[in-house]
Parts: structure tokens; C-alpha cells; sequence
């Protein structure tokens, strides 16, 4: 039985990637940050740390294992977390998967990424889709758009604050698109690409689009009809948010992300290739969905074993 080894099995995206492998009949192994966290998947997926520090131990975890799909990034700089040192780290996964007989990478971009980005999570992965395609390792890059599941923050922690408030900030016009993608179905697209004979990039993109407001209105709809949805400046939205962050102790907003989502980066110009309907998924999820708040510094800084 042949063993892929997926970055983050125990977060999100790679979550549902080591899902899909498992249930395609291949061996799983990770590597994460907190190789302690709660296994979901029991002694089917054994975990390794990062170890970005000793490339030995790094090469060790990847030895024997065919495809590497890699989703490790960050989200915003905090705590000492750059985006420099994780296209650094990335850097280093990707030397030491080629020295371990990694046959190939699959990583997890975003859509528009590109080291010229003036946005420095996109530039970031630009750098990272960069230093993949100089490794010479056959490659595919799958750059998601906005991704939805139940494990997500975004979408969640949108859902929470319009559940949460009588009033839900529209970003400027809310005029700009987002065309989100379903976390099963971008597993699916990544998984497929590994068996691509050729390197190469793809957008995975859901088959609906809306405007954000649109976007906005219909979660509305479905679990708090009685919030307004208020148009309001992008400093202003960004305010909000730091006095929402300050009061559950979070990172709720960050400037770049916004100026992102406004500038139409969380769509695509290629024709969908997932089939899940966020409108449908949200209909099934509506008793779920935005019930609780998701930290992002909770999962990522302030996660200890013994919490
Ligand atoms: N979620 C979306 O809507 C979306 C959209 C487009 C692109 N992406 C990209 O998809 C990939 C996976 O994202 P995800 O949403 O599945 O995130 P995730 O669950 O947070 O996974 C990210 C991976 O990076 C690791 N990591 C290490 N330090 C981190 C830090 N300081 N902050 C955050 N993660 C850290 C995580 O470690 P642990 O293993 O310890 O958790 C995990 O292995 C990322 O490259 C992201 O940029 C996500």
C-alpha cells in the first residue's frame, strides 16, 4: 500500500485530504506543529513534527512516502510567525521532501498568488509556488478560492458575528465576487492531481458566485434574518473588528485580508471544477454553521496539550 504524507492532517484543508486518501485505500502520515492534538483519524495517521530546524528528522518523516501534499502556511504574522521564515520553512519542506524520494508535491496555493502581490499573504505564496517550481520535483499547484467546511474560521466566524450582532458590516459596495469552493471537493481536486503524468496550476473554484453582499445576505437569510446588513467604510469594518478581536481575543480581520477579498481575489477566471453549492451546503449545515466561535490564535498559538 502506497503512503502520501499530508502537512497539517489534524487542521482544516489537510483534514479532508488525508480523509479522502485514507478512504482511496492509501497509508497517511503528518506533519504539523502540534503533533499532540487530538487525533481524529487514531492510529491511521501517525504524526511528526515540523522539525524546519532539523532537516534530518524532516527528511526521516517524509522517507518512503510517494506524494507530499503540503497546506502549511500562514494566516497573519503573530507571536513571531513571519510570512518570511513560513516561505523559509516551506523552502526547507520542499528540499528535504526531495532529498527523502518525495515523486511528487501537491500543494495548496490560493487563487492570485504571486510574488508581486502588494498583499504579503499572496506574495508569500507566490514565493512558496516559486521555490516549487525551481525545486524540480513534478508538481501541482491547486490554488483554492474561499474554502467552506465545517472545520473552517472565515466563513464560521462570519456566520457567529451576523448570529451574534443585530448589525453585520458590508464591506464598502460589497460589489466584489467570491466563488467559494467546498473542502471535500478541493480534496478531491488535489488528490487528482497527483496522478497528473504533467506539473502544473489549477484553480479549484466553486460553482456559485456572488457578490460579497450577496454572500452576506444569504447566510443572513438562513440563520439570522433579523441581523441588519449595514453598509460601512473598510477602516471603519477594520475598527470593528479590532474592538470584536479585543473582546474574545482573537484576530478577527486583518487589514490585507480585506483589501484581498475587495480587490476580487477570492475568485476565478477558470470554469468551476467543484460541484458542492454553497447555498445548498449552508441550507444542510444551517443548524451548525456559526453556533460557535472559531479562534484563530486558540488553534494555531494558544494550543496547549493539557487545554
Ligand atoms: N481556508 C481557506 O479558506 C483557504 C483559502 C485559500 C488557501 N488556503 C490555504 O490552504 C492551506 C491550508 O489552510 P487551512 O485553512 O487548512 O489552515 P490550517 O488548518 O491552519 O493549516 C495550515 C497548516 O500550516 C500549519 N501552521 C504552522 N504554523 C501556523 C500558524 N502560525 N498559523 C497557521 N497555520 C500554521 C498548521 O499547523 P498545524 O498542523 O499544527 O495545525 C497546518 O499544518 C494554507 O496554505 C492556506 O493558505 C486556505
Amino acid at each position: 500500500m502506497e503512503t502520501d504524507v499530508v502537512t497539517g492532517a489534524f487542521g482544516f484543508i489537510g483534514r479532508y485530504i488525508t480523509r479522502h486518501l485514507l478512504n482511496s485505500g492509501r497509508q497517511v502520515r503528518t506533519i504539523t506543529t502540534h503533533p499532540d492534538k487530538p487525533n481524529p483519524f487514531g492510529n491511521a495517521v501517525k504524526a511528526f513534527p515540523y522539525n524546519f530546524n532539523k532537516p534530518d528528522e524532516l527528511i526521516e518523516s517524509l522517507h518512503g512516502a510517494s506524494t507530499l501534499y503540503n497546506t502549511y502556511y500562514i494566516r497573519f504574522e503573530y507571536g513571531g510567525a513571519t510570512f518570511k521564515q513560513a516561505v523559509e520553512n516551506t523552502i526547507t519542506l520542499f528540499d528535504c521532501a526531495k532529498k527523502a524520494g518525495i515523486k511528487k508535491i501537491v500543494h495548496i496555493s490560493v487563487t492570485y498568488a504571486s510574488e508581486k502581490s502588494n498583499l504579503p499573504y499572496f506574495a508569500g505564496k507566490g514565493l512558496q509556488e516559486k521555490a516549487l517550481i525551481g525545486s524540480k520535483l513534478p508538481y501541482s499547484i491547486v490554488r483554492p478560492t474561499l474554502v467552506f467546511g465545517r472545520e473552517d474560521i472565515l466563513v464560521n466566524n462570519i456566520a457567529w458575528l451576523i448570529r451574534s450582532f443585530p448589525l453585520f458590516p458590508i464591506f464598502g459596495s460589497g460589489q466584489y465576487e467570491v466563488q467559494p469552493i467546498y473542502v471535500e471537493d478541493l480534496a478531491a481536486i488535489a488528490a487528482a492531481s497527483a496522478n497528473d503524468s504533467k506539473s502544473g496550476t489549477l484553480d479549484a473554484i466553486g460553482p456559485e458566485t456572488f457578490t460579497f453582499k450577496e454572500f452576506l445576505q444569504l447566510i443572513s437569510s438562513k440563520l439570522s434574518p433579523n441581523t441588519k446588513l449595514v453598509h460601512t467604510p473598510p477602516l471603519m469594518s477594520i475598527f470593528l473588528g479590532k474592538i470584536i478581536g479585543l473582546a474574545i481575543g482573537d484576530i478577527v480581520l486583518i487589514k490585507e485580508e480585506l483589501e484581498g477579498l475587495m480587490d476580487g481575489l477570492l475568485t476565478s477566471k477558470q470554469a468551476p471544477n467543484g460541484a458542492t453549492r454553497f447555498s445548498e451546503w449552508l441550507e444542510a449545515n444551517k443548524d451548525i454553521v456559526g453556533k460557535a466561535y472559531t479562534s484563530e490564535l486558540g488553534r494555531h498559538y494558544r494550543w496547549r496539550s493539557s487545554s
